[in-house]
């Protein structure tokens, strides 16, 4: 073919990349790697090995070696015996060691690319221009943080030693996210990479030897599921970052459930990809292409729900058809090369049941004429149309280069169709319209809104889920925090509660041996207060309330699932609260400041007969500055916005949660409450508040401050009871979409083994005393920061 005749055809020939040096590596290793403990190579502990493989052609790369729990307990202990002096470091000495890595990644991006691309099958293009660079990018901005983590965050320490388990679709970057800032805020780190694509992560713990990282501080162990379980398992492990499926996430926060690790899961998703009929087409299916067969759509934030207005459906379908005929599919280490192989078979028979089984609910299936490659795991580039939104293809993460198409009519339609899910990672719009745009964006619920741009990440721009898609988020100044607790936590002292006053105790065990008081007679009879009314329990009956030396004190209604429920429904209606501008929410919780400061007198001579008259006035006085300051904090706690290196802004947005089950703690009755009810209700969220079990009829007292307050009916609910039932009838409920959880070790580590079902976020005090009455400690960022999750918003500019 002469070259004016490739001109036209535009056909490629093959553009192989050089694997020379990445073949050199292996070899030069035998092809058999160990265990990276404390800071040298070991042997597996049982002497068992498994192999990696190039998914493109099924060769074996080489033998890596399985870590068991032994292995895991060598990692741990030098990971925790490197610990205090890695966060003795000046920050200066820790920013120069993170500095160093990313030069290393620079210098040694081709191996790493080459090496990836082989042990994953993703297109070369995609690991040297995507991948590498970002995991570069991640270190020096993490390098930054550790300079300035004494001026940044005086108060904060590191969690200390920190357990990491990554997936296979980005395994170097994934690798980058966790090490990065656990790193910087000084902590040292056994890391877990994935059984499919360990290559990487060994060639990085060389680069920490070539740096001299002292020894300890980054681990590696490799291996296979039970690894990861025997990391998650071990007891001095003080946090667990795992990025992976959402099954497995599931069975963390399960086995994590009774110990006092903190916990980030990055899971799954089924992400919208919203295309308006006024978007710049061409532009769409571009961002499409990126967005679904980027990595072989084997990406979490994968655009894989294609939502497009009715009008334009057509118009699109074919444009995206004639976009596919050009992907071209075949060996990953070709530089022409857009689609290359899948993971591995178990991926590939996968996708392959799933995109049948979407067939068999009614799905039309389009698939361009492509020629496979004869050997190696390869799927072709797969449109669905059709698709019903209930099909098993529009609701769980295929993981491939699958797109399921779907229509909407109105930007309301689509808002519905692309939060009918119960993941919420990422997503996209795209409108030249930038009104309806950000309109949209503020209403999708996930924690990354691409507007007219797909999957760019940066480490400055926080990444991670609202919902099943996992909490916490990786990146930015949130992720960072996600590595530190504030000293005064990390150091507080385990909560005992007097022996008389059980956490979460069935009232009846509490001691009615003394004669209820005399005087004054009048029966008090609190009620629950649920959409902005007093109501009565659903079952009829109360619970007794008695003072700590045994005197009746009155009575208080007991909950129960049904009260639940209805308190959860008011809360749901009363959404609109977090659509209330900040200025008059603020207005709102001064008003409940100054109605507490009116009933003063009363609230503290009530109170007084459960906790003195001393804690008393100080619970009010407190609890009248504590509304104040989050009534201060409505309007000032906002978002930021990131210059990332792209020609976009990323805005990042604090928003609230939702739903918020919140259980108060029974040392400070009324400051607690107030403590976490008001964060929540500042930030816009809805609440649904269980008082303190043992003296439950400060309900009565608050419930006339919220009524005369001026808070929507349903903003804040008080449902009392046994804690431990409508602890697990608010766990469970799908509605509430995070619980707070203030008590003794039994009741957190209840809290979060009920919330595993449906990965709620859980927020607790880790069965520690918190000084209700410190100002410095029990209010302020800390809390609003759990209040809130960010999303980031980005928004291209220029033409
Ligand atoms: P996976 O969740 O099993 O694997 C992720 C990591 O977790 C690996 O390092 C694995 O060894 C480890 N692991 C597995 N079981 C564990 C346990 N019980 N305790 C601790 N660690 C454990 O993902 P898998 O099986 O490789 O892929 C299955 C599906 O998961 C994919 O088809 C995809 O839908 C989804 N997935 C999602 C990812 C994401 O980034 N959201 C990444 C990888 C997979």
């Amino acid at each position: 073919m002469s070259i004016a005749e490739k001109f036209v055809s535009m056909e490629y020939g093959p553009a192989p990349e050089d694997s020379k040096e990445a073949v050199a590596w292996l070899d030069r290793h035998g092809r058999r790697f160990g265990l990276f403990i404390d800071g040298a190579w070991q042997s597996p502990a049982a002497g068992e090995y498994f192999e990696t493989l190039d998914p493109s052609n099924g060769e074996t790369l080489g033998s890596i070696a399985q870590g068991n729990a032994a292995d895991v307990e060598a990692a741990v202990r030098a990971a925790r015996a490197a610990s205090p002096k890695w966060r003795g470091l000046t920050p200066h000495v820790r920013a120069r060691y993170l500095y160093a890595l990313a030069r290393l990644v620079q210098k040694h991006a081709r191996l790493l690319a080459v090496l990836e691309t082989m042990d994953n099958g993703k297109p070369i293009r995609e690991s040297r221009d995507i991948d590498i660079p970002l995991v570069a990018r991640h270190f020096y901005y993490h390098a930054g943080w550790a300079q300035l983590l004494d001026q940044e965050f005086p108060e904060h320490e590191a969690c200390g030693v920190v357990g990491q388990i990554i997936p296979w679709n980005f395994p170097l970057l994934m690798l980058a996210w966790k090490i990065a800032p656990a790193l910087a805020t000084g902590n040292t780190v056994v890391l877990k990479p994935a059984e499919f694509t360990p290559l990487t992560a060994i060639v990085f713990a060389e680069l920490c030897q070539e740096a001299e990282l002292p020894a300890g501080v980054v681990n590696i162990v490799t291996g296979d599921g039970s690894t990861g379980e025997a990391l998650v398992k071990h007891p001095d492990v003080d946090k667990i970052a795992f990025t992976g499926s959402t099954e497995v996430g599931r069975a963390i926060r399960g086995a994590t459930a009774t110990s006092h690790k903190r916990l980030s899961l990055e899971l799954g998703g089924k992400s919208p990809f919203i295309i308006f009929e006024d978007a710049d087409l061409d532009s769409a299916v571009e961002g499409l292409v990126d967005g679904i067969w980027f990595n072989q759509g084997q990406v979490c934030c994968a655009g894989s729900r294609l939502l497009m207005q009715e009008s334009i459906a057509e118009t699109l379908m074919a444009k995206i058809r004639d976009r596919m005929n050009t992907l071209r599919i075949g060996p990953p280490l070709d530089k022409a090369i857009d689609i290359g192989a899948i993971v591995a078979r178990v991926q590939l028979e996968r996708i392959q049941r799933m995109v049948a089984q979407g067939i068999s609910d009614g799905a039309t299936c389009w698939q361009p004429q492509v020629t496979l490659p004869e050997r190696g795991f390869f799927y072709p580039p797969t449109l669905l149309s059709n698709v019903h939104p209930t099909s098993i293809v529009a609701q769980q993460e295929i993981f491939g280069p699958v797109l399921a198409a779907m229509t909407f009519r109105t930007p309301r339609e689509a808002v519905e169709l692309a939060n009918n899910t119960v993941y919420g990672l990422a997503s996209c719009v795209w409108s030249e319209n930038i009104n309806v745009a950000l309109h949209v964006a503020a209403q999708i619920k996930a924690g990354v809104v691409w507007v007219n741009c797909t999957n760019l990440f940066d480490a400055a721009c926080g990444f991670g889920g609202y919902r099943e898609s996992g909490f916490g988020r990786e990146g930015g100044k949130e992720g960072l925090l996600e590595y530190m607790e504030p000293k005064w936590f990390k150091h507080a002292p385990k909560l005992v509660t007097p022996a008389n006053l059980p956490d979460a105790a069935p009232a009846e065990q509490l001691d009615t041996s003394k004669p209820a008081l005399d005087s004054p007679a009048i029966d008090r009879t609190v009620k629950l207060y649920i959409g902005g009314k007093q109501a009565r329990p659903d079952s009829g009956y109360s619970m007794e309330v008695r003072s700590p030396d045994g005197r009746l004190l009155g009575e208080a209604p007991l909950g129960n699932r049904k009260d639940i429920r209805n308190a959860v429904e008011a809360a749901r209606k009363a959404e609109g609260w977090a659509k209330a501008t900040a200025h008059n929410r603020a207005q709102v919780l001064y008003y409940c400041g100054e109605n507490l400061e009116l009933r003063r007198g009363e609230i503290v001579r009530r109170l007084a007969e459960s906790v003195g008259e001393k804690q008393a006035a100080a619970e009010v006085e407190l609890g009248i500055q504590r509304i104040f300051s989050y009534a201060a904090w409505t309007d000032k706690f906002d978002g930021a916005v990131h210059n990332p290196p792209f020609r976009n802004i990323s805005i990042a947005m604090n928003e609230s949660i939702g739903t918020v089950g919140v259980i108060c703690p029974t040392q400070a009755p009324l400051l607690g409450f107030l403590s976490l009810a008001m964060p929540l209700l500042a930030m816009g969220n809805t609440v649904i508040a269980v008082p303190s079990e043992q003296y439950p009829l400060i309900a009565g007292d608050l419930y006339q401050l919220f009524d005369t307050s001026d808070f929507p009916g349903g903003a804040v609910n008080i449902v009392t009871g046994y804690v431990s039932q409508l602890l697990k009838t608010l766990a469970e409920h799908d509605d509430v979409d995070a619980i707070w959880c203030y008590g003794a070790d039994a009741t957190v580590a209840s809290a979060k083994a009920m919330s595993t079902g449906n990965l709620k976020q859980v927020w607790t005090n880790e069965g520690r005393a918190i000084d209700w009455f410190d100002l410095k400690i029990a209010e302020g960022r800390w809390f609003l920061e759990h209040a809130t999750q960010v999303k980031n918003i980005w928004v291209p500019y220029g033409e």
